[in-house]
């Protein structure tokens, strides 16, 4: 299965969309909340029924101590939203300056997402946030640079307004550099649409020039229900949000399948204490939380 990470240009949808792909999915999936700038899914989605002794800030002091101990984390710090285990979160932070600890973490991190997604068959799914640039580069703290460079696809979230387009093409230039350049190559770049505006998935691929991989239906409604938790609203589980995310989910993994085909960029094998995370998990079982 894929790594995919989600990024914007400017607050768009990216966890909204994160959620619906994840939950959505008909594979086991798991949520990174990678976004430096904060979670917002631990006081929303979740409601507060997870507190900040949990997630992704505690990976940064276990990485300290050594890949053993944040394979082990790793396991410990995943949320179970399902019974069965099969959708897993990793909660983001709690408050944005705790990002900068994280920094020297992320390569070791994205290895543990490999891990999961080649070994244990998640498609895992990074809220890597906004993306923030510094002389036309991934900024260091402010974006999980890594995590981008090593994902299988990289997704700019837009919506079909003549805002969101105009920042999205300042955006994907320096992104596809980056992902020629430092990452696993630009033909990662993908687009998921929100279909909010006049744009078309055609029009909105030609103006940014790169492919549309899936698209979701502007419902204030179904994205409220992701972004504060509570009941889900009236057929939501035959709702065309969540059919479309699922389409879009086999959309991106089948982009991936023919990606890895024609791979220039093999994955080197994680370091077997970072795999680690494998036996924790199933140590774990499917306790929730
Ligand atoms: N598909 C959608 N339809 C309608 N509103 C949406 C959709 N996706 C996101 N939103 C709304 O847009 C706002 C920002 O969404 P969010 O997912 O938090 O964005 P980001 O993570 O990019 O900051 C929220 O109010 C959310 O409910
Ligand atoms: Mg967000």
């Amino acid at each position: 299965m894929p790594v995919t990470a989600l990024v914007s240009a400017k607050s768009c949808g990216v966890t909204t969309s994160a959620l619906a792909l994840t939950l959505a999915s008909k594979r086991p999936s798991l949520l990174a909340e990678c976004d430096p700038a904060g979670g917002t899914i631990r006081a929303g989605f979740l409601e507060g029924e997870v507190g900040a002794g949990f997630g992704l800030y505690h990976l940064a002091a276990a990485e300290r101590t050594g890949p053993d101990a944040l394979a082990h984390a790793f396991a410990n710090h995943l949320w179970n939203m399902d019974e069965a285990g099969h959708r897993q979160l990793l909660p983001g932070l709690t408050d944005p300056a705790q990002a900068a600890a994280l920094g020297r973490t992320w390569p070791a991190l994205s290895e543990i997402m490999h891990v999961m997604a080649d070994d244990a068959g998640y498609h895992v799914y990074i809220d890597a946030g906004r993306i923030a640039l510094e002389s036309g580069r991934l900024h260091t703290t402010l974006t999980p640079a890594p995590l981008l460079h090593q994902a299988d696809l990289v997704l700019l979230v837009v919506r079909g307004t003549e805002q969101s387009l105009a920042l999205a093409k300042h955006t994907i230039g320096p992104l596809r550099t980056e992902m020629d350049e430092r990452g696993n190559g630009a033909d990662a770049l993908g687009l998921l649409l929100i279909e909010d505006g006049p744009y078309r998935a055609h029009q909105v691929a030609e103006a940014l020039t790169a492919p549309v991989l899936g698209a979701l239906p502007f419902d204030p409604g179904t994205a409220e229900f992701f972004a504060k938790g509570g009941r889900p609203p009236r057929g939501y589980g035959r709702s065309p949000f969540l059919r479309h995310a699922r389409t879009t989910t086999e959309h991106i993994e089948a982009a991936a399948a023919r990606r890895a085909i024609q791979q220039q960029y093999p994955h080197k094998p994680a370091n077997p204490q970072l795999a680690g995370v494998l036996q924790r998990l199933n140590e774990r079982g499917g306790q929730r939380g």
